[in-house]
């Protein structure tokens, strides 16, 4: 029972115990995760008639990820490591503004996930459009500009 609850909260909390190598990746795969269940999630909005049920379920795909960016930039895990990472020393210089990229990026989502659950395609279309905003808002500060 105690080794359990150790192991679900270790999974919770990705910065502990882990090495940076094994942060960085499990923040990558986070981001990769963030970028499908938002793919997913626009590229059903192109149809003419999108699906409810797939639009819930990529949004709640997004939330689930997006709430646990914030939790995987721990102290040691920024380029200074030598490690392969794109994360910018800005995150750990300026935490109060990378912590509200990350709040903003979550409210939009959060705004996405209650559009979803009603059925008005439209207000569901302006809510998605507020997320991609917020992604590029962090990038821009804190993620290497990509070639
Ligand atoms: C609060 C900041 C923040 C927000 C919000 C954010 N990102 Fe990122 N993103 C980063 C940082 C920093 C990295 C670099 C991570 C690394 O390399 O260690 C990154 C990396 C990525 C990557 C590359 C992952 C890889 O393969 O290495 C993708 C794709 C990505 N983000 C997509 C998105 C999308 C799509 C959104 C919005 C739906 C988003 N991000 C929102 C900060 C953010």
């Amino acid at each position: 029972m105690i080794r359990l609850a150790v192991l679900a909260l270790l999974a919770a909390t990705p910065s502990f115990a882990q090495s940076p190598q094994a942060t960085i990746e499990a923040r990558q795969a986070n981001f990769k995760a963030i970028a499908k269940a938002f793919k997913e999630l626009n590229d059903e909005l192109k149809k003419s008639a999108p699906s409810l049920a797939v639009l819930r379920t990529a949004a709640a795909d997004l939330q689930k990820s997006s709430v646990r960016i914030a939790g995987f930039f721990p102290a040691g895990t920024g380029p200074e490591t030598d490690l392969k990472t794109d994360a910018l020393p800005a995150i750990w210089r300026n935490p109060a503004g990378f912590t509200e990229a990350a709040r903003r990026h979550t409210a939009a989502v959060d705004a996405l996930v209650a559009a979803t659950r009603g059925s008005d395609m439209a207000a569901i279309r302006t809510a998605a459009g507020a997320v991609g905003p917020t992604c590029k808002g962090c990038h821009d500060s804190f993620r290497k500009p990509q070639s």
